[in-house]
């Protein structure tokens, strides 16, 4: 009540305006004005050239280091936008600082959701760095059909092969072409048929990445690898913020059923999402609440029964630490909002429209503040939608909105043995020419 009544207070008194002359909630130069910090209603089409698409493609490379550089070139036509590029330097980064640095983590590599193969192969090659297997599964056939659990989006065959073919036989070959065949094992078929197969080096597994688009798949990698994984293991799960929802869906219900309380869910570009085996949200000595009152106690210390992780409105627990702990996606945005704010000093000069600019340069301002938020500032259970909003452009490039019955008609298909001498569909796409995503 007293929420509202501060509401119609301020609607009534009017709000500062940007050039004074307009009051929030009134006409304006015939359009509704609403504060200072309303959103530009322009945006520039998409894709684009600029904030958050320019982030994806060759403008990390000057921030990364050699190895890392010579990696992503070597697999950049096989992989699929995203988890191309930040997903491999940000599990890079973790993988390489976190899970085998000062205390090892024992285990194969796996990836279950092959695609055109790019990333398997990516950590197939981390994996051999470091003396470890690596294990791809795939249908080879794309998807299974979606279930009642998946938001209408994907169909039942999107990512297999066109007629005639054979996209197993490809990947095996692309495994011998990028030197390690001598690392990975190819598993055929659909999650809930295979066997891990029975070799000891598959007993354990430190990183396992879930890329698969659809509840049921999700769910049936975990049961087939989450016993396998070591305290301390990563697994990915990626399309997490996805239309389609049935990965979110099956992490809630997978860790409902066989963990027993939600994981902290550390956020990764795009839609990507990273739990740690063994990490809770809440700490050990959690404590009931107490006397008559029926909240918890939010006390610190040896009472505390405050979540160490802040809890989002979906109810999940989340972390951005992984996310801001990669360097060089500091340095990208850095240059991403230099690149936006000069096109839009330009056109402002030249006395050309700059709204639709403008709308971006806030998106790449608020990304570039909220990756430099300290860890130690006052966390909030609406972090995640910050984080989402600024990057609006990419999100809303995926299909969402075909409002045919059963959505989109034609399946997306993928052909890992085609000719890629052609140009990257990947890299800077310009406007014209829709980007391949997931
Ligand atoms: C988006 S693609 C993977 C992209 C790839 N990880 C990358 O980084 O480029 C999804 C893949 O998951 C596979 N897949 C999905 N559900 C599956 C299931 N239940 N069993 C086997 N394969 C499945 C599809 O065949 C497809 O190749």
């Amino acid at each position: 009540m007293v929420f509202r009544f501060w509401l119609i207070s301020a609607l009534v008194s009017g709000g500062s305006s940007q050039d004074g002359s307009c009051k929030a909630g009134e006409q304006c130069n015939g359009e509704n004005t609403y504060g200072p910090n309303d959103v530009p209603k322009e945006r520039p089409r998409n894709p684009h050239h600029l904030f958050p698409y320019d982030i994806f493609g060759e403008a990390a490379m000057p921030f990364l280091d050699e190895i890392m550089r010579t990696e992503i070139t070597h697999v950049q036509q096989y992989c699929m936008f995203p988890p191309y590029p930040w997903s491999l330097v940000g599990y890079d980064n973790l993988i390489s600082h976190d899970l085998l640095h000062s205390a090892p983590i024992e285990g194969s590599f796996a990836e279950f959701g092959v695609g055109e193969g790019g990333t398997s192969i990516y950590f197939a090659r981390k994996a051999k760095m470091y003396g470890r297997k690596f294990l791809s599964v795939d249908s080879f056939a794309g998807l299974p059909k979606p279930t009642e659990s998946d938001n209408q989006y994907f169909l039942e065959g999107d990512y297999g092969p066109p007629k005639g073919v054979d996209n197993h036989k490809a990947f095996l070959e692309l495994v011998d072409r990028m030197d390690v065949n001598d690392t990975v094992t190819v598993v055929k078929g659909f999650f809930g048929d295979i066997a891990i197969p029975d070799d000891p080096a598959f007993e354990k597994f430190a990183f396992v990445h879930l890329d698969s688009d659809l509840y049921q798949s999700i769910y049936d990698s975990f049961m087939k690898i989450w016993d396998r994984v070591v305290p301390g293991g990563f697994v990915i799960v990626d399309d997490y913020f996805h239309f389609v929802q049935g990965p979110a869906r099956a992490v809630t219900d997978f860790f409902r059923d066989h963990v027993g309380e939600p994981p902290v869910l550390f956020v990764l570009p795009v839609h990507a999402v990273l739990i740690v085996k063994g990490m809770s949200p809440c700490p050990k000595n959690a404590q009931a609440p107490v006397g008559k009152s029926s909240r918890p106690d939010w006390g610190e210390g040896a009472t505390a029964t405050r979540p160490a992780f802040t809890r989002a409105l979906d109810g999940n627990f989340y972390s951005f630490q992984a996310l801001r702990s990669i360097e060089a996606l500091h340095r990208t945005v850095e240059v991403s909002v230099a690149r936006v704010t000069a096109e839009y000093e330009e056109r402002r000069q030249k006395g050309q429209p700059v709204h639709e600019l403008e709308r971006v340069r806030r998106n790449a301002e608020s990304f570039l503040g909220f990756l430099r938020y300290p860890a130690t500032a006052p966390q909030s259970s609406v972090d995640l939608y910050r984080y989402l909003a600024s990057m609006e452009d990419v999100i809303d490039l995926q299909e969402a909105y075909d409002c045919r019955a059963g959505g989109r008609q034609t399946k997306n298909e993928i052909n890992i043995d085609r000719d890629r001498s052609g140009p990257s569909n990947i890299v800077n796409a310009q406007p014209s020419e829709p980007l391949a995503s997931e």
